[in-house]
């Protein structure tokens, strides 16, 4: 069978058995801080497991998009090296949601591999949790596999969890044996390539908490998953699945493009770097088409860390070009059928990579120049021992694997400190789960919920209506706030970018202030920060209501302004995007987008900055279809194909459901959104620009207001205007700014004249009184005091006197602002026939003004802080200049 055929036989056997099929979720988990990357098929299900969320189905099946490369399942580092992980892989999986359970998972599991796809039954083994003997009796008693068969494992190797936290539960693993002689029980879960899992049947029963603790869950589910490239080539009779038709088209490309042919040996090192190009420019190619950007923190460093790998690796086959942008169109003429985004993205994600490349290979030449400079300092310490942390640098900053450098190491006779590695690469994991740790969801706090009702999910109904009157379900406090969970609610939940609405609930008793509105799973928390008691006319503490004897229904109603101006900024943001397709082209997709009340914020695909007359352009654009005041158009509730064949906008990289909401401007925009719009685009009133910048290598960032706030912007800035206008007393349309230009070069002649002018009265005071000054051994010497001048004007002056009298030194001294300046100068002659040097003798004079500086023997300067220490600076100074020309004299 083609791989095509068995994922679809894999869908249509669940199908048959009542699964609903569902689509794959992006890459890039929609709304969960705990992940980077969706990691196995059951991240879409979370909010279910956990009881938060429904589906419209208790059975699901799909094939999910998955990377393992960073987090609890990380497998990057064993691609390439071995030839059944990935990094990016499809997970076939099949679901119950508190439905079936261990019975008909087991027993379908057999019947698909043995009986359908017919694999040999004497190759199989089931493995069951240590102490998990229902499974241990099904498989013997309900499936004719060999009872020799069965093993157990603990806690390591059965017992599933979906990372640091979240749901989890015991499993039962299908492994196959594809050594020559059936030999291999002894292989089972040591991690060896001839005997390895298939699939994995996870019985979700707890939620791990982030405390680490477990909590039964109301209902037990069932969670398969099984490595789509696995079974292929098991099924293809492979001995690895790299050597399958879902890799082949991948092999044959990269051999056109390098010279190199796959297959030599498993070891061999041009083979190993072609799986593990092969494998990264899935992983690549999947993630940006789902909106993913490489960058210097979170999932686009990891890859960004990705992409250097294979380019490293890549050197080994002599290949020195940027090559992995040259599989995107593999990707996608081989597998877009099934992933239609492949090709949708094809041309972005293309030119992503390829720009990341040509930056890493400047990179990579200065890594290996790094590798050299610690292979010299090491030799030159007599040391055969590179530390942890240069290795640690090397991979971090340079993309070098850790093999990689041990590697290079070697070659040049030196060995690497693995121990001093693994501990750097330890710190950078515990940031790293810091960091999630802290983006943890308010109300996640372990305080428990008190509940009033049985019904947990709320439902949103504000996007008519801003006022209503409902019932509170649930109710917690948490630190220094109140959560509250009402049945329904006209308050919209912070989603899509669109910050969660304000307002008040009030019942007869109190009046609660909601700052804030956020959803978890299908529950909406209403953020209160203050109560008002109504009967006793004060605010009181959030700690003194009893949540036992709260009035439960209340009435709801919505900050409107705040509401409203959030929407206008909303729907502009529809229009901005539609604009810069226009005008920048239709490579622009969203990145990203942030909408409150006050502005907008839009990140987007794009390689240069905006110029002005771009930005012009879209402002003007946008501003002309407010002009037009059409209608907008929401479509509630539509199949999810018919809004995308009616070329609706997504945001590649959001999870979209069957059914989705879609926002229309009829002959301007129309995209999928579940935010709340305006009712008509002329509501706006205003579109303005107010900054460009960039957020990463190929995205850019605009930002925006619109009403009132673009309005009270703009008549600000004309009131400035008029001002000027005023002060310059310009006539009519006069153009002020060249007015302004002139003024400005004018005083900038003003000041040269007056400095000038400072200077020579400066000058002339100072030979005057040079002239005057005690001449020792035919030198005239002069330290002084000048008053109000600043340092500038004082070393300019000094600089003029050098040459005035054939013969002279001196220390000149000026207090400016508060710091004290000093300058010293020594003539030609002074300096030659004498031997004055006017730099060392100010260092010495410096000090007793608690300053430093330096210079030349003929002219120098310094600084000081110490005012008092001036008398005593210029002394030191004299000192020492009159006892060298004195010695002088003397010679
Ligand atoms: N969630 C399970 C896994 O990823 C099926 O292995």
């Amino acid at each position: 069978m083609q791989s095509r055929e068995i994922r679809q036989s894999f869908l249509d056997f669940f199908a048959q058995k009542a699964h609903t099929i569902v689509r794959s979720a992006p890459v890039i988990p929609a709304d969960d801080p705990t992940l980077l990357f969706t990691n196995a098929g059951m991240n879409q299900f979370k909010d279910v497991f956990l009881a938060k969320g429904t589906r419209p189905y208790v059975r699901a099946v799909d094939t999910q998009k998955c990377i393992r490369a960073s987090g609890k399942h990380n497998d990057l580092e064993d691609v390439g090296r071995d030839t059944y992980h990935h990094t990016f892989f499809e997970m076939l999986g099949n679901w119950s949601f508190g439905d079936y359970y261990k019975h008909e998972a087991i027993t379908w599991a057999w019947e698909l591999m043995a009986e359908v796809w017919a694999l040999p039954k004497d190759r199989l083994y089931a493995t069951v949790y240590q102490d998990d003997d229902e499974s241990f009796q099904i498989w013997k008693s309900q499936t004719d596999i060999n009872p020799e068969h069965i093993l157990r494992f603990g806690d390591k190797d059965n017992f599933w969890e979906m990372g640091e936290s979240g749901p989890c539960g015991p499993c039962s693993e299908i492994h196959i044996d594809l050594t020559p002689d059936g030999s291999g029980k002894e292989l089972v879960n040591v991690g060896d390539y001839r005997v390895i899992e298939l699939w994995n049947l996870v019985f979700i029963q707890y939620n791990r908490k982030s405390d680490g603790s477990l909590e039964p869950l109301p209902m037990k589910h069932v969670d398969t998953g099984m490595g789509f490239e696995r079974v292929v080539a098991v099924m293809q009779g492979k001995g690895s699945n790299y050597d399958s038709d879902v890799f082949q088209p991948l092999f044959d490309r990269l051999t056109e493009i390098t010279g190199v042919s796959y297959g030599a040996a498993m070891d061999d090192q041009r083979d190993i770097a072609m799986r593990v190009i092969a494998d990264h420019a899935r992983t690549l190619t999947f993630a940006l088409s789902d909106g993913a950007m490489p960058s210097n923190e979170g999932r686009g460093y990891v890859l960004r860390r990705i992409l250097r790998r294979a380019l490293r690796y890549s050197k080994n086959l002599g290949y020195n070009e940027p090559i992995l942008h040259q599989l995107v169109g593999t990707l996608a003429s081989s597998m877009g059928d099934v992933f239609p985004e492949l090709v949708k993205q094809q041309e972005i994600v293309k030119n992503i990579i390829k720009a990341e490349e040509e930056s890493f290979i400047v990179t990579l030449d200065r890594g290996m120049e790094i590798f050299s400079e610690v292979v010299a300092t090491l030799r030159a310490a007599k040391g055969s021992m590179i530390g942890g942390q240069d290795a640690f640098k090397l991979y971090d900053t340079y993309g070098f694997p850790f093999d990689l450098t041990t590697l290079m190491a070697n070659e040049v006779g030196l060995q690497v400190d693995g121990e001093g590695f693994e501990r750097c690469m330890l710190e950078q994991k515990t940031r790293a789960r810091t960091d999630r740790k802290e983006k943890q969801q308010v109300g996640d706090d372990g305080a428990e919920w008190l509940w009033f009702s049985d019904v947990h999910a709320s439902v949103f109904a504000g996007y008519e209506q801003l006022e209503m009157p409902v019932v509170i379900t649930g109710a917690k406090q948490t630190g220094d706030k109140l959560l509250l969970v009402l049945n329904r609610t006209p308050f919209y939940p912070e989603s899509g970018g669109q910050t969660g609405d304000r307002g008040f609930l009030a019942n007869a008793r109190y009046r609660f202030t909601v700052v804030d509105t956020i959803k978890d799973g299908d529950a909406i928390f209403h953020v209160v920060t203050e109560a008002f008691d109504k009967i006793l006319d004060t605010l009181v503490s959030l700690d003194d209501i009893s949540l036992d004897e709260l009035e439960l229904t209340v009435n709801a109603s919505v900050d409107r302004c705040v509401r409203q101006d959030a929407e206008r900024n909303h729907t502009a943001t529809h229009l901005m995007h539609g604009a810069l397709r226009h005008i920048l082209g239709q490579h622009v997709q969203q990145k990203g987008s942030f909408v409150s009340a006050e502005r907008l914020r839009f990140d987007f695909s794009h390689f240069s900055k905006l110029s002005d007359a771009e930005i012009d352009a879209v402002e003007a654009e946008v501003n002309a279809q407010i002009r037009q005041a059409e209608k907008v158009v929401k479509y509630a509730d539509m199949p999810y194909d018919e809004a995308i064949a009616k070329g609706a906008l997504a945001f590649f990289g959001d999870k979209y459901s069957d059914r989705v909401r879609m926002v229309e401007v009829p002959g301007i925009s129309v995209e999928l959104c579940g935010g709340t719009h305006v009712d008509n685009i002329g509501s706006i009133g205003l579109f303005k620009i107010v900054s460009e910048s960039s957020v990463a290598s190929g995205v850019r960032r605009l930002e925006a207001v619109t009403g009132s706030a673009a309005e009270k912007l703009l008549w600000n800035e004309y009131r400035e205007l008029q001002q000027v206008r005023h002060l310059l007393k310009a006539k009519g349309d006069e153009a002020v700014s060249e007015r302004v230009a002139e003024l400005m070069e004018a005083k900038k002649e003003l000041e040269k004249q007056r400095l000038e002018g400072k200077i020579s009265s400066l000058l002339t005071m100072l030979i005057a009184e040079l002239e005057v000054s005690p001449d020792i051994n035919c030198c005239r010497v002069i330290t002084k005091v000048v008053d109000g001048v600043d340092g500038e004007t004082l070393r300019q002056a000094v600089l003029a006197l050098r040459e005035k009298l054939p013969c002279s030194a001196g220390l000149l001294c000026t207090v400016d602002d508060g710091k004290v300046s000093l300058v010293s100068f020594a003539s030609d002659k002074a300096v030659r026939v004498c031997g004055i040097d006017a730099g060392k003798l100010i260092r010495e004079a410096a000090k007793q003004v608690q300053g430093g500086g330096g210079g030349k023997p003929e002219f120098a300067t310094a600084g000081g802080k110490n005012i008092d220490g001036i008398p005593k600076a210029l002394a030191t100074y004299a000192e020492s200049l009159n006892a060298l020309l004195e010695q002088n004299r003397d010679a």
